[in-house]
């Protein structure tokens, strides 16, 4: 038997200190079921005054072990513990460098509303490490509700394809050009293209900031790729923006109905605060993009909608919630009014009660070209 300890990110305990630590031990029981070897035993505990998480495995770690382990929120060194002269010493295991982009990105914007980077990149970790798709290199992720984009950048760290619909305008133009600017920064090859999407009769419109991104010459001339989008509209027309199956992770923070409204359809009269209306106008839209297998993990404020109606909800639309085990202990007070919690559920097979038409694009190259110039003369 080998005995770990992860030493947590001071940022982590800040955060929320005694939640923080519950939560990281959630998210490390999650990532032990994925481990090659057999991990058991998930604590906490402290050590000389300080905080570290510790499980024990029956082997050595793999590479794909040590990178999962690496990814987690709160992970910020790893040790084997070793016993010797009747004292407990740390010996140090290297972290993998899996980062495909500087990971600061997420935590530079700083506005009303944001959702906690930390906290955003275990609820990514959580959705990862609850599909089959964990291990592997392709990975397109949806937030339909992304506000200036910490999920799509902390899915980039991860090295994900990123999309993000965001109904107002101004966080997700801004996201758009934050990421621009960053990848100028930190010298990444990029190609930046803004497209203009609408309905049949303008039954919807949309404006797509879409960015390929490549670590080299050479990986852009391959096509060794990334996708980073971030799409000006609203999140109940995911499956008018992207085709059948196409998204192996769909993860979000929806609204807490307390300060921030939700655009539930195109009419201004659609604002509402609440949380519900949104999945009942989004959820099928959604299904029809994640990947059979694929996960769905959403945070959102259970003072204002109850667990087991969103399990019903998130049944009603085909989905398979994972409620039960660490899955239901991951509510945590974030302040008087919100007391926040995640679901997680798989779309095990296609939810075909109602046949959903295949995306119709419209593009107008005028249109384009004005949104651009409007565009870059803002400020990030
Ligand atoms: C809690 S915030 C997400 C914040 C985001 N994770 C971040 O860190 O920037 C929820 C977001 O959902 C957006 N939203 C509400 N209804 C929407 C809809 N129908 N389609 C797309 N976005 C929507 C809101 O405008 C808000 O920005």
């Amino acid at each position: 038997m080998k005995n770990y300890a992860i030493l947590a990110t001071s940022s982590h305990n800040r955060v929320y200190f005694e939640s923080s630590k519950k939560l990281a031990l959630c998210e490390l029981t999650v990532a032990l079921s994925k481990m090659s070897v057999e991990c058991v035993e998930p604590t906490s505990f402290e050590l000389a005054n300080i905080f570290y998480l510790g499980f024990s495995a029956s082997d050595s770690l793999s590479e794909t072990d040590l990178k999962i382990m690496s990814k987690l929120s709160f992970c910020y060194a790893i040790f084997e513990i070793i016993e010797a002269h009747e004292k407990k010493l740390l010996s140090p295991v290297a972290k993998s460098n899996y980062e495909y982009i500087n990971p600061s990105i997420s935590s530079i914007l700083k506005y009303q509303g944001k959702t906690n980077e930390v906290f955003t990149r275990m609820l990514l970790n959580i959705a990862m490490l609850s599909t089959e798709f964990y291990n592997d290199d392709d990975i397109n992720l949806l937030d339909p509700i992304a506000g200036k984009g910490t999920t799509l950048y902390e899915g980039l760290v991860a090295g994900y394809n990123c999309y993000g619909i965001e109904v107002a305008v101004k966080p997700s133009a801004e996201s758009y050009h934050f990421m621009k600017k960053f990848l100028e920064i930190e010298k990444f090859r990029h190609n930046t293209k803004i497209e203009r999407q609408s309905g049949p009769n303008k039954s919807f419109t949309a404006t797509r900031h879409i960015i390929e991104i490549g670590k080299s010459k050479a990986d852009f001339k391959e096509r060794n790729t990334k996708f980073f989008e971030m799409i000006t509209g609203n999140g109940a027309h995911a499956n008018k923006f992207f085709r059948k199956n196409f998204f192996n992770l769909i993860v979000g923070d929806l609204p807490y109905g307390v300060q921030h409204g939700n655009v539930s359809n195109e009419k201004p009269s659609g604002m509402t605060r609440s949380p519900k209306e949104l999945l009942f106008n989004c959820l099928r839209q959604w299904n029809y993009v994640l990947k059979v297998g694929g996960a769905i993990a959403l945070s959102w404020n259970s003072f204002v909608l109850k667990r087991e109606e969103f399990v019903e909800i998130l049944e009603q639309f085909g989905f398979t919630p994972l409620n039960e085990g660490v899955y239901l202990e991951l509510e945590h007070r974030v302040d008087q009014a919100i007391k926040r919690d995640i679901i997680v559920a798989i779309k095990k097979e296609n939810f075909e009660r109602k046949e959903i038409k295949e995306p119709e694009v419209i593009q107008d190259s005028e249109e384009i070209q004005a949104t651009e110039e409007i565009n870059e003369n803002q400020e990030i």
